[in-house]
């Protein structure tokens, strides 16, 4: 039997590729390569030893899925395909409701075509919205303040009422919160198009000198030294985490949500400061306003996901601020120039 990774070749998917492949399950990965590059699979295939299957394809067209499942026996799915810039998602709502939504609902059929009842969802700490109270928890009340984040929240809505229809399905949801870093050997990583919206490829860049300095978005949060804090994950834990899910998906009907986050959270300075500290490198910064629609703090209660996962972080913020930039530094274009 196959597991499929619909968006596989991103980030979080290709991490996951490598950590699923190397528990000894088989990987199929279907990817439209529109914010990827074949390159990741390829690496992963020869990190692991094993051939990766990459079929080009898109997640909203039926045949596309088809042609996945009728090539392999596929009876596990783990959903990464979607668009996720929250800038853009505000300036081209229909663009990400189109592809996020309708990835998620052409995925479904076709599983159901093929007997396939057994799902991984990523989600994400954004359909936690504006609430203020932390650690966030996985029955706090939802609510989104982007385009991008309502998708998240939308599929989430989706896949509740299919698995309520449908009780021999097994649905996990996935609510990841700051996914950072990159495995450790430095041949796989965040590769983003342009300039980059996230906090640590940014830094990245900055230490490389792609780009001159950091803008801080905000030095007047409520927050121990002024700068907003979040839930900084190392890819390769939260890799684990769909590892441990799908095992939970084989042993349980129903549908499930899940954090997965550290429970830590980390201020813009602490990753400034440990990335300076733990590489030598030096990353200039200016405070810059507050970023529109940032909240002060964002960090997981991840107790259901020990508990009933059996699944915890163990990587520290030396190794996400080593690791990150040990990929930065081999692959200073990504995987462009490969
Ligand atoms: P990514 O952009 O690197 O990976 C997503 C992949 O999906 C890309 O390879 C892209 O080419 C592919 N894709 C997009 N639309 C597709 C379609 N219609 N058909 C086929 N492939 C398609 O992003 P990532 O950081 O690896 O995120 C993976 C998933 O996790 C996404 O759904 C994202 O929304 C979610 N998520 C990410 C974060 C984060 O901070 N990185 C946080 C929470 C949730
Ligand atoms: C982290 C902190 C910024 C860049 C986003 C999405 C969320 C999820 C994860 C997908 C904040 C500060 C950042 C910079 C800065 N993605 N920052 N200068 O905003 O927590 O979450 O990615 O689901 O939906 O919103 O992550 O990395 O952008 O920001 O000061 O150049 O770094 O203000 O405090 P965020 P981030």
């Amino acid at each position: 039997m196959a597991v499929l990774l619909t968006g596989g070749a991103g980030y979080i998917g290709s991490h996951t590729a490598l950590c699923i492949a190397n528990a000894g399950l088989d990987v199929v990965v279907l990817d439209n390569l529109s914010n990827s590059s074949p390159e990741a699979i390829r690496r992963v295939s020869e990190l692991t030893g094993k051939e990766i299957p990459l079929i080009i394809g898109d997640c909203t067209n039926k045949d596309d899925l088809e042609k996945a499942f009728s090539a392999y026996p596929i009876d596990q799915v783990v959903h990464f395909a979607g668009l996720k810039a929250v800038g853009e998602s505000v300036a081209k709502p229909l663009m990400y409701y189109r592809n996020n939504l309708d990835a998620s609902l052409t995925l479904l059929e076709v599983m159901a075509a093929h007997g396939c009842n057994q799902l991984v969802f990523s989600s994400s700490a954004t359909v936690y919205g504006t609430i203020q109270e932390m650690p966030l928890k996985e029955n706090f009340p939802l609510g989104c303040t982007n385009p991008y984040g309502w998708t998240k929240l939308m599929s989430e809505q989706i896949f509740r009422d299919v698995g309520k229809a449908d009780l021999g399905l097994s649905i996990v949801l996935l609510r990841y919160f700051n996914p950072v870093g990159a495995h450790e050997s430095g041949r796989i990583g965040e590769d983003p198009n342009g300039i980059p919206n996230n906090l640590m490829p940014f830094i990245c860049q900055v230490a490389k000198g792609r780009l001159e300095r950091l803008s801080i978005f905000g030095n007047d949060y409520p927050t121990k030294d002024g700068t907003g804090v979040r839930d900084y994950i190392h890819v390769m834990d939260l890799a684990e985490g769909h590892l441990a899910a799908l095992k939970y998906a084989r042993e349980h009907r129903g549908v499930e949500v899940f954090n997965l986050g550290t429970g830590v959270g980390y201020s813009v300075l602490d990753m400034v400061h440990a990335f300076e500290e733990v590489n030598h490198i030096q990353v200039p910064y200016r405070i810059a306003p507050r970023r529109p629609g940032d909240i002060a703090t964002c960090y997981a209660d991840p107790t259901k996901a020990h508990d009933l996962l059996h699944w915890q972080t163990h990587r520290t913020l030396t190794d996400m601020c080593r690791d990150a930039w040990n990929w930065q530094n081999n692959n200073p274009m990504g995987y462009r120039n490969a």
